[in-house]
């Protein structure tokens, strides 16, 4: 954990605090059998689907899917950071948590965030203080309301050199704090001064609710427009959505989210009540950004700007979208507007219709792009395959291309033919790259990782890898080893003694898997919610609760575990074969018969294992 209060301390106050008393306190509960049952405070819901497990700790509801302990509900509930819930917890419990802000406090907790939680006070105060009046005035031509200022915390950075240094040395915090949250800048000759003056200031909030660095916008016609945080351990830039944190459920309830370029784009959305939006915010979509929304979202709209750096970084997102398996729409706004300017102009039921009336990627290309005649449509041709290349569903790919020949007027065979050929080329290349990464781990681990292609999945940072799939029987069959490990008991003796870290695919059930094993075996079942890490992806609370809600049955541990190891296997033995496969289609492809007959040996050699676990079972 990022944060420097003992885990001890933590533990035990989480533990002087039952979770059924903390949330009856906000929802009514009635018990039923040994949980206790209530309508879910995270969604509307007419019958009860949200369950609180005494025994356990937990929390989930099965309707939304949200899940954690008692320190993650008053989180969610209170739309607070991870320090405020405890304190308030740590209060209840009378215990005494080391004072934040106090000189001592700054070994405690990690010194950047505690400067960050300061700035952003600091600057939440200067907005509604004596000095906030242009502020204010800015906030009000720019029609923010009360309600998002708060939601967002809007704070204001005052003109001058010196400002946040000053309150941060009354607090007793050290300069080397906010430099190290990128708050001040060192002059030349020495010294430092604050980054952030007269701005209007949008923290950028983890999804923790704790500020992890800002982004500040001058009033008038100042450059730079924006000035943002610079990439610090707290904030990586390509890894962070503006707005997550506030949008989170909403996407994950309709599972549609809205990509919008800029701060204001987001804050005028939400105001107008599009909840679902998140913005990429002073750089073009990455593919690590595009996994974040992949994670609650299936489907996406891209809200850019309406002028042609704005399609173009559409097209951009789109790409990066797609090959993610998700499914896209790029809404069109007039040149010279943006989503902030539409819908503050237009109206929410303009932007709703122009959601509405939004193009997939392909309509949406053609449209932008010249195709009158033949050198025109083959470019087009061209660079539509180079997405569809990236993409892991064979199904989607096929119906992608499909739609590209029906659009340019150009024959299905040709751009399949294309498609083909792109396809291996890609794969010649991503197999070098695999096997050039899978050397570099092997070396840095000083020990085998098993075939490559566990090592790429590992590392996940491969050109287009994929979400990975959360259906079918390899994700079933690991989130259920998951399982037998949290329920203790024979099934958990049985995962442990037969699988590795490694036999786990999957990123979020990997890490859980990885965080029960560091902790010592027990007889019992594991305790959950000490295993929830409230600045985790909340989606790994969700699983765990999902798990330990559903209680795998302890007595059949030990078959269903077998079981599972099967599909486990099979899946791997399968993968090495489509990799193989692969490889053949690229050697006839080039015509290196020599390792097209190798590749077809080792595929023999696979379907065989392959029976032969069918036969075993
Ligand atoms: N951006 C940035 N640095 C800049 C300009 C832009 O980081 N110098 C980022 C900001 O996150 C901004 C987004 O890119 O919100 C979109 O930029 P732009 O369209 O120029 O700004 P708007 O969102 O339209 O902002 P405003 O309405 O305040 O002009
Ligand atoms: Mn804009």
């Amino acid at each position: 954990m990022a944060n420097r209060i003992p885990d001890e301390l933590i533990d035990q106050i989480r533990e002087a605090n039952d979770i059924v008393d903390v949330i009856s306190e906000h929802v009514q509960l009635k018990r039923a059998g040994g949980n206790f049952k209530g309508r879910c405070p995270f969604h509307q819901e007419k019958t009860p689907s949200f369950n609180v497990n005494p025994a356990r700790q937990i929390y989930h509801c099965f309707g939304c899917g949200v899940g954690g302990n008692v320190i993650t509900f008053l989180m969610e509930y209170e739309k607070i950071g991870f320090i405020d819930a405890l304190r308030e917890l740590a209060h209840k419990a009378g215990i005494t948590l080391p004072d934040r802000g106090s000189d001592r406090t700054g070994a405690e907790d990690d010194p950047a965030v505690v400067a960050n939680q300061m700035a952003l006070a600091f600057y939440r105060s200067c907005l509604e203080g004596e000095g906030g009046g242009d502020a204010r005035k800015y906030v009000g031509e720019r029609a923010l309301g009360q309600d998002v200022v708060s939601t967002f915390a809007i704070g204001y950075a005052p003109a001058g050199w010196d400002n946040l240094l000053g309150a941060a040395r009354r607090k007793g915090i050290a300069t080397s704090a906010l430099v190290s949250a990128g708050l001040v800048v060192e002059r030349d000759g020495g010294g430092f001064y604050d980054r952030f003056r007269d701005r209007l200031i949008f923290p950028l909030l983890s999804s923790g609710n704790r500020p992890v660095g800002f982004g500040g916008r001058s009033f008038g016609d100042q450059e730079p427009k924006y000035l943002n945080s610079p990439e610090t351990r707290l904030y990586r830039k390509g890894y962070y959505l503006y707005g997550l944190s506030q949008a989170r459920q909403a996407i994950r309830l309709s599972r549609e989210a809205i990509l919008v370029e800029g701060y204001m784009d987001l804050l005028s959305l939400y105001q107008a009540g599009f909840h679902n939006v998140v913005a990429s915010a002073g750089t073009a979509l990455t593919n690590e950004q595009g996994r974040i929304i992949a994670k609650y979202a299936d489907k996406v709209f891209i809200a850019y700007d309406g002028d042609k750096a704005g399609t173009l970084a559409a097209t951009r997102a789109a790409e990066t979208l797609i090959q993610l398996g998700l499914k896209v729409r790029v809404a069109a706004f007039p040149d010279g507007a943006d989503p902030d300017s539409y819908v503050r102009e237009a109206g929410p039921d303009a932007l709703r219709e122009a959601l509405a009336s939004s193009q997939d990627f392909i309509d949406f290309y053609v449209s932008l792009n010249p195709t009158d005649d033949p050198d025109d449509r083959e470019g087009a041709a061209r660079s539509l395959i180079e997405t569809v290349v990236g993409i892991e569903d064979s199904l989607k790919a096929e119906l992608m291309l499909e739609k590209i020949a029906a659009a340019l007027s150009l024959r299905p065979a040709a751009v399949a033919r294309v498609y083909e050929r792109r396809r291996a080329e890609r794969q010649l290349r991503g197999r070098a790259a695999h096997k050039a990464r899978a050397g570099e781990e092997r070396q840095a681990n000083g020990r085998t990782k098993g075939d490559g292609r566990q090592a790429a999945h590992s590392g996940r940072q491969g050109e287009g890898a994929g979400v990975e799939s959360t259906t079918g029987a390899h994700y079933r069959a690991q989130k259920g080893l998951l399982g037998l490990l949290l329920a203790g008991g024979e099934g958990a003796e049985c995962v442990r003694s037969h699988l590795e870290v490694d036999d786990f695919t999957n990123s979020d059930i990997r890490i859980l898997v990885e965080r029960v094993l560091a902790g010592s075996a027990s007889e019992g079942p594991v305790d959950i919610a000490a295993l929830i890490d409230p600045e985790d992806d909340s989606e790994l609370a969700v699983l765990l609760t999902e798990l330990a809600v559903s209680e795998s049955s302890q007595k059949d541990g030990g078959r269903l575990c077998d079981d599972y190891i099967g599909v486990i296997r099979k899946a791997q033995i399968e993968g090495r074969i489509q990799d193989v496969d692969k490889e053949i289609r690229a050697a006839e492809l080039t015509g290196d018969e020599r390792r097209a007959t190798e590749a077809m040996v080792r595929r023999q050699e696979l379907a065989q294992q392959l029976s032969a676990l069918s036969s075993d079972r």
